[in-house]
Protein backbone atom coordinates (compact mmCIF):
# COMPACT_ATOMS: atom_id res chain seq x y z
CA UNK A 1 0.00 0.00 0.00
CA UNK A 2 1.34 3.85 -1.10
CA UNK A 3 1.18 6.84 0.83
CA UNK A 4 1.75 9.83 -0.86
CA UNK A 5 1.91 13.05 1.11
CA UNK A 6 -0.49 15.87 -1.58
CA UNK A 7 1.85 18.98 -0.76
CA UNK A 8 4.29 21.20 -1.72
CA UNK A 9 5.51 21.96 1.58
CA UNK A 10 9.05 21.86 1.33
CA UNK A 11 9.13 21.05 5.47
CA UNK A 12 6.65 18.54 5.80
CA UNK A 13 8.04 16.71 2.84
CA UNK A 14 11.50 16.77 4.58
CA UNK A 15 9.73 15.26 7.70
CA UNK A 16 7.95 12.19 6.33
CA UNK A 17 10.48 11.38 4.22
CA UNK A 18 13.11 11.04 6.50
CA UNK A 19 10.55 9.06 9.00
CA UNK A 20 10.30 6.81 5.43
CA UNK A 21 6.15 7.04 6.42
CA UNK A 22 5.31 8.18 2.71
CA UNK A 23 6.33 6.66 -1.28
CA UNK A 24 6.15 9.89 -2.65
CA UNK A 25 4.14 13.35 -3.38
CA UNK A 26 1.23 14.27 -5.21
CA UNK A 27 0.51 18.32 -6.28
CA UNK A 28 -1.98 20.25 -8.30
CA UNK A 29 -2.47 23.37 -9.29
CA UNK A 30 -4.50 24.64 -6.85
CA UNK A 31 -1.63 23.63 -4.18
CA UNK A 32 0.74 26.30 -5.94
CA UNK A 33 -1.36 29.40 -5.15
CA UNK A 34 0.10 30.74 -2.34
CA UNK A 35 3.56 29.68 -3.01
CA UNK A 36 6.47 31.85 -3.15
CA UNK A 37 8.65 30.52 -5.74
CA UNK A 38 8.15 29.35 -9.54
CA UNK A 39 6.28 26.30 -9.52
CA UNK A 40 8.75 24.47 -11.68
CA UNK A 41 11.50 26.03 -8.65
CA UNK A 42 9.53 23.70 -5.83
CA UNK A 43 8.65 20.90 -8.14
CA UNK A 44 12.61 20.73 -8.71
CA UNK A 45 13.49 20.62 -5.19
CA UNK A 46 10.73 18.16 -4.43
CA UNK A 47 12.30 15.95 -6.95
CA UNK A 48 16.11 16.37 -5.26
CA UNK A 49 14.60 15.89 -2.14
CA UNK A 50 13.42 12.66 -3.07
CA UNK A 51 15.11 11.29 -5.61
CA UNK A 52 13.26 7.52 -4.88
CA UNK A 53 9.84 8.44 -4.04
CA UNK A 54 7.34 8.49 -7.08
CA UNK A 55 6.18 12.65 -7.82
CA UNK A 56 2.95 13.61 -9.33
CA UNK A 57 2.95 16.63 -11.42
CA UNK A 58 -0.47 17.72 -12.89
CA UNK A 59 -0.88 19.66 -16.48
CA UNK A 60 -2.24 22.31 -16.45
CA UNK A 61 -2.74 22.80 -20.37
CA UNK A 62 -5.87 22.20 -22.21
CA UNK A 63 -4.79 22.48 -26.09
CA UNK A 64 -3.95 19.44 -27.38
CA UNK A 65 -0.23 20.28 -28.66
CA UNK A 66 0.79 22.59 -25.83
CA UNK A 67 -0.41 20.05 -22.90
CA UNK A 68 1.56 17.09 -24.97
CA UNK A 69 4.97 19.07 -25.04
CA UNK A 70 3.97 19.78 -21.75
CA UNK A 71 3.46 15.85 -20.39
CA UNK A 72 6.73 15.11 -22.15
CA UNK A 73 8.44 17.85 -20.44
CA UNK A 74 6.71 17.43 -16.95
CA UNK A 75 8.13 13.65 -17.20
CA UNK A 76 11.44 14.66 -18.46
CA UNK A 77 12.20 16.52 -14.69
CA UNK A 78 12.99 12.69 -13.57
CA UNK A 79 12.16 8.80 -13.63
CA UNK A 80 10.28 9.02 -10.91
CA UNK A 81 7.81 11.45 -12.08
CA UNK A 82 4.43 10.78 -13.01
CA UNK A 83 2.22 12.54 -14.87
CA UNK A 84 -1.39 13.82 -13.61
CA UNK A 85 -3.83 14.19 -16.00
CA UNK A 86 -7.71 15.33 -15.11
CA UNK A 87 -10.27 12.77 -16.74
CA UNK A 88 -11.73 14.68 -19.19
CA UNK A 89 -12.64 13.82 -22.75
CA UNK A 90 -10.58 16.77 -24.42
CA UNK A 91 -7.68 14.62 -22.53
CA UNK A 92 -8.47 11.20 -23.88
CA UNK A 93 -6.48 11.42 -27.41
CA UNK A 94 -3.43 13.09 -24.96
CA UNK A 95 -3.74 9.86 -22.44
CA UNK A 96 -3.74 7.61 -25.71
CA UNK A 97 -0.23 8.95 -27.13
CA UNK A 98 0.85 9.19 -23.54
CA UNK A 99 0.63 5.47 -22.71
CA UNK A 100 2.02 4.58 -26.17
CA UNK A 101 5.05 6.21 -25.22
CA UNK A 102 4.99 4.44 -22.23
CA UNK A 103 4.66 8.06 -19.92
CA UNK A 104 3.14 7.11 -16.37
CA UNK A 105 0.01 8.76 -16.05
CA UNK A 106 -2.10 9.65 -12.94
CA UNK A 107 -5.89 10.25 -14.30
CA UNK A 108 -7.11 12.68 -11.54
CA UNK A 109 -10.70 14.19 -11.03
CA UNK A 110 -11.95 11.12 -10.89
CA UNK A 111 -15.55 10.91 -9.81
CA UNK A 112 -17.55 7.75 -11.34
CA UNK A 113 -16.84 4.10 -11.34
CA UNK A 114 -17.27 4.43 -15.46
CA UNK A 115 -14.62 6.85 -15.61
CA UNK A 116 -12.93 5.05 -13.50
CA UNK A 117 -13.53 1.74 -15.60
CA UNK A 118 -12.56 3.63 -18.52
CA UNK A 119 -9.49 5.00 -17.29
CA UNK A 120 -8.26 1.43 -16.14
CA UNK A 121 -9.06 0.17 -19.45
CA UNK A 122 -6.75 2.22 -21.79
CA UNK A 123 -4.44 0.92 -19.09
CA UNK A 124 -2.91 4.00 -16.98
CA UNK A 125 -0.80 3.17 -13.68
CA UNK A 126 -3.54 5.24 -11.49
CA UNK A 127 -6.78 7.13 -11.02
CA UNK A 128 -7.60 9.15 -8.08
CA UNK A 129 -11.02 9.41 -6.79
CA UNK A 130 -11.95 12.58 -5.30
CA UNK A 131 -13.53 11.05 -2.02
CA UNK A 132 -14.09 14.32 -0.13
CA UNK A 133 -15.76 16.44 -3.75
CA UNK A 134 -18.26 14.02 -4.28
CA UNK A 135 -19.14 13.58 -0.43
CA UNK A 136 -19.33 17.92 -1.25
CA UNK A 137 -21.76 17.06 -4.26
CA UNK A 138 -23.74 14.58 -2.23
CA UNK A 139 -22.34 11.64 -3.06
CA UNK A 140 -21.07 8.77 -1.18
CA UNK A 141 -17.13 8.62 -1.60
CA UNK A 142 -16.37 5.78 -0.04
CA UNK A 143 -19.59 3.67 -1.63
CA UNK A 144 -17.93 4.85 -4.72
CA UNK A 145 -14.14 4.43 -4.45
CA UNK A 146 -15.77 1.29 -2.69
CA UNK A 147 -17.19 0.26 -6.19
CA UNK A 148 -13.97 1.26 -7.90
CA UNK A 149 -11.89 -1.08 -5.76
CA UNK A 150 -14.23 -3.75 -6.29
CA UNK A 151 -14.27 -3.49 -10.53
CA UNK A 152 -10.89 -3.07 -11.09
CA UNK A 153 -10.49 -6.45 -9.28
CA UNK A 154 -13.21 -7.84 -11.14
CA UNK A 155 -11.39 -6.81 -14.90
CA UNK A 156 -8.13 -7.24 -13.49
CA UNK A 157 -6.88 -4.23 -14.12
CA UNK A 158 -3.58 -3.32 -13.07
CA UNK A 159 -4.09 0.47 -12.37
CA UNK A 160 -3.85 1.80 -9.39
CA UNK A 161 -6.33 2.96 -7.18
CA UNK A 162 -5.10 6.27 -5.63
CA UNK A 163 -7.35 7.54 -2.92
CA UNK A 164 -7.40 11.76 -3.15
CA UNK A 165 -9.27 14.74 -1.57
CA UNK A 166 -10.06 12.59 1.74
CA UNK A 167 -10.56 14.44 4.33
CA UNK A 168 -11.29 12.86 7.57
CA UNK A 169 -9.00 9.68 9.40
CA UNK A 170 -12.71 8.14 9.10
CA UNK A 171 -12.76 7.91 5.23
CA UNK A 172 -9.23 7.22 5.11
CA UNK A 173 -10.27 4.31 7.78
CA UNK A 174 -12.44 3.21 5.00
CA UNK A 175 -10.16 3.42 2.43
CA UNK A 176 -7.78 1.29 4.15
CA UNK A 177 -10.62 -1.59 5.28
CA UNK A 178 -11.51 -1.43 1.75
CA UNK A 179 -8.10 -2.21 0.61
CA UNK A 180 -7.08 0.60 -1.50
CA UNK A 181 -3.99 0.25 -3.15
CA UNK A 182 -2.39 3.69 -2.33
CA UNK A 183 -4.25 6.93 -0.59
CA UNK A 184 -2.59 10.57 -0.57
CA UNK A 185 -3.04 13.01 2.54
CA UNK A 186 -2.33 16.17 3.05
CA UNK A 187 0.03 16.99 5.99
CA UNK A 188 -2.08 17.67 8.24
CA UNK A 189 -4.60 14.59 7.85
CA UNK A 190 -1.42 12.88 8.19
CA UNK A 191 -0.03 14.39 11.44
CA UNK A 192 -3.69 13.65 12.51
CA UNK A 193 -3.43 10.04 11.90
CA UNK A 194 0.03 10.27 14.03
CA UNK A 195 -1.36 11.76 16.94
CA UNK A 196 -4.23 9.81 17.82
CA UNK A 197 -6.26 11.24 21.09
CA UNK A 198 -6.24 8.05 22.91
CA UNK A 199 -2.69 7.21 23.10
CA UNK A 200 -1.98 10.40 23.85
CA UNK A 201 -4.27 10.36 27.09
CA UNK A 202 -2.28 6.54 27.59
CA UNK A 203 0.67 7.92 27.67
CA UNK A 204 -0.25 10.84 30.26
CA UNK A 205 -2.46 8.44 32.51
CA UNK A 206 1.16 5.61 32.69
CA UNK A 207 3.41 8.85 33.66
CA UNK A 208 0.93 9.89 36.11
CA UNK A 209 0.66 5.72 37.59
CA UNK A 210 4.42 5.63 37.57
CA UNK A 211 5.28 8.86 38.76
CA UNK A 212 3.04 7.58 41.69
CA UNK A 213 5.09 4.10 42.51
CA UNK A 214 7.38 4.76 45.55
CA UNK A 215 9.74 2.53 43.77
CA UNK A 216 10.08 3.38 40.20
CA UNK A 217 13.73 2.46 38.84
CA UNK A 218 13.04 0.69 35.63
CA UNK A 219 16.69 0.39 33.72
O1 LIG B 1 -5.21 15.11 -4.23
C1 LIG B 1 -6.30 15.90 -4.49
C2 LIG B 1 -6.56 16.81 -3.37
O2 LIG B 1 -5.52 17.75 -3.28
C3 LIG B 1 -7.85 17.53 -3.47
O3 LIG B 1 -8.28 17.71 -2.21
O4 LIG B 1 -9.60 18.70 -0.43
O5 LIG B 1 -9.10 20.02 -2.50
O6 LIG B 1 -10.70 18.13 -2.57
P1 LIG B 1 -9.49 18.70 -1.91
Amino acid sequence: MLIFLDTIDLKAIEKFVQLGIVDGITTNPSLFLHATQAPIKIIKEIIHMFPHGIINVEITEQDHDKAYIQAVKIRELGNNVVVKIPAHDMYLPLIAQLIKKQIPINITLVFSVSQAVLMGKMGVQYISPFVGRLYDNGFDGIEILKNIIQSFALYGFSTKVLAASLRTIDQVNKAIELGVASVTLAPSLLEEICCNQLTEQGIQKFAQDWQAQKENLFI
